[in-house]
């Protein structure tokens, strides 16, 4: 009997130009670029160990042993490790998220990114920076960015070899995330089977696919030129954009709350008093505000004041830009 046991974690992201469909869904590769912000909040700690001795593979999340049905996901995803390595080994899986799992809040990017990053080392993989967020790809698209700290890119690529994330200089920036988490319950659809649905039926997705390529360039200017309004404008923009394709599937896919609208609202009004902050939604009703840092607290208050009002329930989180996911 060998077991050889690896321990890797990793922080979610949050999409400023969204990912939304795939023209391969076997390979995980997307219809367009995306970009986003890796946070210091709510990470996944994944532990893998390679076991000789085990029958089949194991998963254990947040403490809870999964089934059958709630391994699969994970034992797909070691199986590509596995291909890989040339191992037939099965593993042992015990993961750990910080965060609420499957609500939106990007759980499944921290996930796949600790998964990919301890997986390739307890099976001996030695993997550049790329090959690692091209693997984490496989498992959920948006866990190719977590690879990375800060602001990331993910080129959409032709193939498998070209679909991968790489990091972004955020230069004089200083950005915050304050997230206004309005529903922790885990999403009524998936975002793999929203994606599906809004594709093969939004009429509205063929322009949503032009306009994102103009997003995403657009971004990278606004990057590089450290302008934050413009870049709050194309992320607010990008992501009604995104919600407006989904809202045009059959049947519609809406994530949109109506205690998303009162934060939408709030958000507005934030920028009418001279107060820079920006809303992005993701597959949930939560929104997060993107905001400079020294703004910040006084977002935050703002959402804590509204929630304090009663109308609309709910929690805020501050987040930050965090690391790229790491072994422990
Ligand atoms: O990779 P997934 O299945 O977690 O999809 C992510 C989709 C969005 O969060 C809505 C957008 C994005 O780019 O992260």
């Amino acid at each position: 009997m060998s077991t050889l046991s690896r321990t890797a974690k990793a922080y979610p992201n949050i999409a400023l130009i969204k990912y939304w469909g795939k023209r391969d869904e076997a390979m995980m590769l997307p219809m367009t670029g995306s970009l986003s912000l890796t946070l210091n909040v709510h990470p996944t700690t994944t532990t893998v160990t390679v076991d000789s001795a085990l029958t089949a593979d194991r998963f254990t999340l947040n403490g809870v042993a999964m089934d059958a049905a709630g391994t699969r996901k994970v034992s797909a995803f070691l199986d590509i490790v596995r291909q890989m390595a040339g191992s037939k080994h099965f593993a042992n899986v015990v993961s750990h998220n910080d965060g609420p799992t499957a609500a939106g809040l990007a759980s499944s990017a921290s996930g796949f990114a600790a998964l990919a990053a301890a997986a390739a080392h307890a099976y001996g993989l030695q993997l550049t920076e790329r090959n690692l967020s091209r693997l984490a790809r496989r498992g959920s698209g948006s866990a190719s960015r977590s690879v990375f700290g800060g602001l990331a890119i993910w080129h959409a690529g032709t193939d498998d070899a070209s679909s991968y994330a790489e990091p972004i200089s955020a230069g004089k920036l200083n950005l915050a995330m304050v997230m206004a988490v309005i529903d922790a319950g885990q999403k009524s659809i998936s975002s793999r089977e929203a994606m599906q649905r809004t594709v093969q039926t939004s009429p509205f997705y063929a322009a949503w696919v032009e306009q994102n390529q103009k997003d995403l360039v657009a971004m990278q200017q606004a990057i590089a030129a450290a302008d934050f309004t413009r870049m709050g404008e194309l992320t607010e923009s990008n992501a009604l954009r995104m919600h407006a394709t989904m809202l045009g599937a059959v049947p519609p896919v809406r994530y949109m709350a109506a205690a998303t609208m009162h934060v939408l609202d709030e958000v507005q009004a934030m920028r009418q008093q001279g107060l820079p902050a920006y809303a992005t939604m993701d597959a949930g009703p939560n929104v997060k505000v993107l905001c400079q840092a020294q703004d910040a607290p006084a977002v935050a208050d703002r959402l804590n004041a509204l929630f304090a009002q009663g109308v609309v329930k709910g929690h805020v989180v501050l987040a930050h830009a965090g690391q790229g996911v790491h072994i422990c």
